[in-house]
């Protein structure tokens, strides 16, 4: 796209911009180019092809070139957009925060199901890893009358989650910023407690798969936010050994973690003897479109993405405790 006076249409830019990234082998070039166009035009998906004869103006061509230069640099789109549509909430992210997955809204859901099911109505919850915010705002408003308290080590992570706090007007949410492993901060949060549920996407790629990480996420994205140790297991595998000397666990109803894969089965070997809530039985595999009805009570299990693969690990007490 030159600076020149030629007239560039947005059938134009949408197949120079969708080719330019084709040819650089991103995962998903026509919906980039989608979203940058709707970006620089205020145009939804739908007004870009009802609008494909529209000239662009040299403003409006200059704002996409320099989004399609950081876009072919490896910078998320949702960085370039400061936005990320995450469930049913539309979320601020920049690279001070890492961008909220698909992944944890199969949590999110599994989480919702479970309470559903069971008709739980939460007064407390707790959101380790916050990060954007995300699990903590979506349960916040699905339980208005509940209190959420949702923890970061991370400051600029957790001026991102105030935003969103913010920009969703929840007010039923208690940042903290503190380091989740620390016994104080456990004890902290057990005055602050206990909570019928926790839930927690923590860092759990191992430095290995960090450096094998594509450049988007490696040079974009904070490494404290992905990598949990040396094998991506540790930092989880901590998590759970803080919650367990602190009696959060114990005290709580469900719990769900989103982790690495093969994760649970390690966390069930690794951590045995640990946990408090008790693994009676070989840690249960569940396929995640099993209904939730069916999940165990009293035990912890795995449940699997919808990939098939091990991703989950929960467990809820059952009403009787
Ligand atoms: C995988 S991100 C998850 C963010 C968000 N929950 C999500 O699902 O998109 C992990 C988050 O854990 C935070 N974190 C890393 N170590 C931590 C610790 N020891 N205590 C509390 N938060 C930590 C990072 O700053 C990061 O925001």
């Amino acid at each position: 796209m030159s600076q020149t006076t030629e007239i560039w249409t947005v059938r134009d830019v949408l197949n120079w911009t969708a080719q330019r990234f084709s040819a650089l082998e991103l995962p998903t070039p026509l919906l980039d180019a989608q979203l940058l166009i709707g970006f620089v035009l205020s145009l939804s998906k739908v007004q870009i092809y009802t609008q494909l004869d529209r000239p662009l103006i040299e403003a409006e061509r200059s704002q996409l070139r320099e989004l399609v230069r950081r876009r072919l640099s490896g910078e998320p789109v949702a960085y370039l957009l400061n936005q990320k549509d995450w469930h049913d909430l539309d979320l601020f992210v920049d690279n001070r925060v890492l961008v909220p997955r698909p992944e944890t809204e199969t949590l999110l859901d599994l989480t919702l199901a479970v309470c559903r099911h069971e008709n739980w109505q939460p007064q407390k919850i707790l959101d380790l890893c916050t990060g954007s915010g995300c699990l903590a705002i979506a349960l916040a408003k699905a339980y208005p009358d509940a209190q959420v308290v949702a923890v970061d080590v991370s400051a600029d992570a957790l001026e991102i989650a105030r935003i969103n706090c913010e920009r969703h007007s929840v007010k039923n949410v208690e940042l903290v910023l503190a380091d989740a492993l620390a016994p104080q901060v456990q004890a902290q949060l057990c005055s602050k407690g206990p909570f019928n549920i926790i839930v927690s996407n923590p860092p759990y790629v191992s430095e290995a798969e960090w450096m094998a990480c594509d450049v988007s996420v490696r040079s974009f994205e904070p490494k404290l936010a992905l990598v949990g140790g040396e094998q991506g297991w540790m930092m989880p595998a901590a998590l759970f050994q803080a919650l367990s000397a602190s009696g959060l666990m114990e005290k709580a109803e469900l719990l769900g973690f989103e982790l690495g894969l093969a994760h649970p089965e390690i966390l069930a070997r690794e951590l045995a003897n640990t946990l408090t809530l008790p693994f009676t039985q070989p840690l249960q595999l569940l396929a995640c479109q099993r209904p939730v009805w069916e999940f165990p009570r009293d035990t912890w299990f795995a449940v699997k993405d919808y990939t098939q693969r091990s991703r989950y690990l929960f467990a809820a007490r059952s009403k009787a405790q």
